[in-house]
């Protein structure tokens, strides 16, 4: 049966340190969304009360909690992002050669362009928010306040495209890794 010489090509029976070896990746996966989605509906949500503040004194008040917690997620989701480079990604992609079906592989390095895109609004957003720290106390505030509010739409743009990549991303793994579990089911039972 070539379906079975496939799976079998994948995992070979008895190979229990490979099946505790993926299931430590899809856990971690699912752990790490789950905080990294927490922290981006949070910053989403300062973000956009702040955009529509108005006081400048206010919105200034609160900009540099906000840039923490941008520089804080950016860090979890570089670190993240290079686990999925380094383990995630290729071990989807050995898996699915070794079935010798047609990779989606194409599809999840396409949705790391969204990650891309995200990562560009956060750091237009550093930039931007540094700058507008540095013109405290200038002359013309509403011309600040509006740039405030800029600023932050790009965070909350950035958040959104996050939110959805995490989606997407999502929507393309798990249900790859209910295909392997099914294999490891048929390979161990
Ligand atoms: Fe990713
Ligand atoms: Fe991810």
């Amino acid at each position: 049966m070539p379906m079975t010489t496939s799976k079998a090509a994948a995992f070979e029976p008895g190979d229990s340190a490979r099946a505790s070896g993926f299931m430590e990746i899809a856990m971690r996966l699912k752990r790490e969304h789950e905080q990294l989605k927490l922290q981006c509906d949070a910053l989403c949500e300062l973000s956009s009360r702040t955009a529509s503040s108005t006081s400048l004194a206010g919105a200034i008040a609160i900009l540099a909690e906000l840039r923490a917690q941008a520089a804080s997620l950016l860090a979890l989701l570089e670190r993240h992002s290079a686990w999925e480079d380094e383990e995630v990604f290729p071990f989807f992609s050995r898996y699915y050669k070794l079935k010798m079906e047609p990779t989606i592989m194409p599809s999840l390095w396409v949705l790391e362009k969204d990650h891309e895109l995200a990562v560009q609004f956060f750091e237009s957003f550093l930039q931007a928010s540094d700058a507008l720290l540095g013109l405290m106390g200038v002359d013309a505030p509403w011309t600040a306040l509006t740039e405030v509010k800029q600023s932050c739409d790009d965070l909350t743009q950035g958040c959104l495209i996050l939110t959805s990549h995490f989606e997407m991303e999502e929507e393309l793994i798990y249900p790859m890794a209910e295909d392997i579990l099914t294999d490891m089911d048929y390979l161990f039972s």
